[in-house]
């Protein structure tokens, strides 16, 4: 079988510079998410008709497709045709829109069904809301002679306002009897466009016969117009990933505040609390993440707590607690048994097992070792103002309070660093290094001064 995938308007509502289908929920494009439910339902061989801002569309394509130039976008029916030379008589042709890209490979499976067994040559998929301003109407025919159609919200005749019934615009068509109703179909509708819809009465009226597949769950067939629909299109995805995950074994305390794209795993008994936001990440089981925590790319092994903080490309060892208020920068890798406090960030740096930087630490482009502690205000200086350098520290050293380590430099294994020191050279194993003016203290100097 073969799909069609329309994505070549400009999508005037969504009053966008972008190309209506690049728009994403949840980190992926429109058209991305139809196109993975199109793989999901074994279909391969798939055509995507581009037009409006086609270059930036092609290339964030992630499926291996073949596309169809529209160049003016002269309605579905005519978007359909340009993509006429892929297409066989001899086959089945799916066609669905990458504006209403929520529709189940469930949903696909149940179309192809029935439209094979009810011998359709063309087969719509409906379903019926409270709400179907905007959508076109599926009008049933009532007597003998009548033709099943669709008519479009603008030309709808009086009474039709009244229709539930709607288009979701996702169907099935004989290849043979698509082909022949394309060049048929006319202009003839308020917005002067070449309706797909229309190939309806014109295959009937060929002698051949239409169905339809009246579908349960409206849900599905949000189509995406303007940015509220956008966001009710993303309520949709979002409510449906986090069910996923529960029905897993996760808790997830506030199922509306989560927001966790299709390609993040997280193990059983995980709690997320609200306001977290999981992108292409692996979160393990019996974690703790959130409240009002990001984390994008990473992998987050299980037992950790991440409370209150940003997480970017990076990984987090097995009962690791990290925040409230910590940033793990791009490639940053944190042991087991750690503790990575309140404000510290982490950039491009190995930590070993069972460090700890309880707060306000900066450790930039550093390799740490393991059981050492970061005292309060410790920074690794990885920046000379030109040129970016390495600081070292090996096993069980331990960091005074407001230290500054001046990278290069390396802090052996079990050395000391005094409270406000500023290291500039390499530090011996088990040295104590201190690196600060010595106290003075001026007896009665505030009496002298004052006189
Ligand atoms: C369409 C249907 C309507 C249905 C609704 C469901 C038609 C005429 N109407 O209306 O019956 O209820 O979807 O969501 O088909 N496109 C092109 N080239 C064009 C025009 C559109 O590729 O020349 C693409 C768009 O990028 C979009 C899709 O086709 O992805 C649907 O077009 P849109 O203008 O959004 O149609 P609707 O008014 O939503
Ligand atoms: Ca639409």
């Amino acid at each position: 079988m073969k799909a069609i995938v329309l994505a070549a308007g400009s999508g005037t509502r969504m009053k966008s510079g972008l190309p209506k289908c690049i728009h994403k929920i949840l980190g992926r494009t429109l058209l991305n998410i139809a196109l993975d439910t199109l793989q999901e339902a074994g279909i391969r061989d798939i055509i995507v008709v581009t037009g409006c801002g086609e270059e930036l569309l092609r290339a964030s394509v992630s499926a291996n497709v073949q596309f169809a130039h529209q160049a003016e976008q002269k309605g579905t029916g005519h978007a359909v045709s340009v993509a006429k030379e892929f297409l066989n008589e001899n086959e089945d042709i799916l066609v669905l829109c990458g504006d209403t890209p929520l529709v189940t490979a469930e949903t696909l499976h149940k179309l192809a069904e029935t439209h094979t067994k009810e011998g359709n040559a063309i087969t719509v998929v409906s379903t019926r809301t409270d709400n179907p301003f905007g959508y076109g109407r599926i009008i049933r025919p009532v007597t003998d002679g009548q033709f099943l159609r669709v008519v479009e919200h603008r030309d709808l005749e009086e009474g039709q306002e009244l229709v539930n019934e709607i288009n979701t615009a996702v169907y099935m068509f004989n290849g043979k009897a698509l082909l022949d109703a394309l060049p048929l179909i006319e202009p003839h509708n308020a917005a002067g466009e070449y309706y797909l819809p229309d190939s309806l009465e014109i295959i009937q009226s060929s002698g051949l016969k239409a169905g339809v597949l009246l579908a349960p769950d409206f849900s599905e067939f949000v189509g995406v117009n303007n940015r509220v629909q956008l966001s009710q299109a993303a309520e949709v995805l979002k409510k449906r990933i986090n069910e996923r995950h529960m029905m897993n074994g996760v808790t997830i305390t506030d199922p509306n505040s989560a927001w966790i794209s299709h390609d993040v795993s997280i193990g059983a008994d995980t709690v997320i609390y609200p306001g977290v936001i999981l992108e292409n990440t692996r979160v393990g089981e019996n974690c703790v993440i959130g409240p009002n925590t990001r984390i994008v790319g990473s992998d987050i092994s299980d037992f950790t707590e991440i409370d209150s903080s940003v997480i970017l490309d990076s990984f987090v060892g097995e009962h690791t607690a990290v925040g409230p208020f910590a940033y793990l920068r791009p490639h940053s890798r944190v042991g087991a048994r750690c503790k990575i406090g309140d404000f510290v960030e982490v950039k491009n740096s190995a930590i070993g097992d069972n460090t700890k930087a309880s707060h306000l630490t900066y450790i930039g482009d550093s390799d740490v070792g393991s059981g050492i502690n970061f005292g309060c205000g410790s920074v690794t200086v990885n920046y000379d103002g030109k040129k970016k350098f390495r600081t070292v520290i090996e096993d069980n050293a331990f960091i005074g309070c407001n230290a500054n380590l001046i990278a290069p430099v390396i802090v052996k294994e079990g050395a000391y660093i005094a409270a406000g020191s500023t290291i500039t050279e390499d530090v011996p194993k088990k040295a104590l290094s201190i690196a600060r003016a010595r106290q003075v203290n001026k007896e009665d100097w505030v009496k002298r001064k004052r006189g």
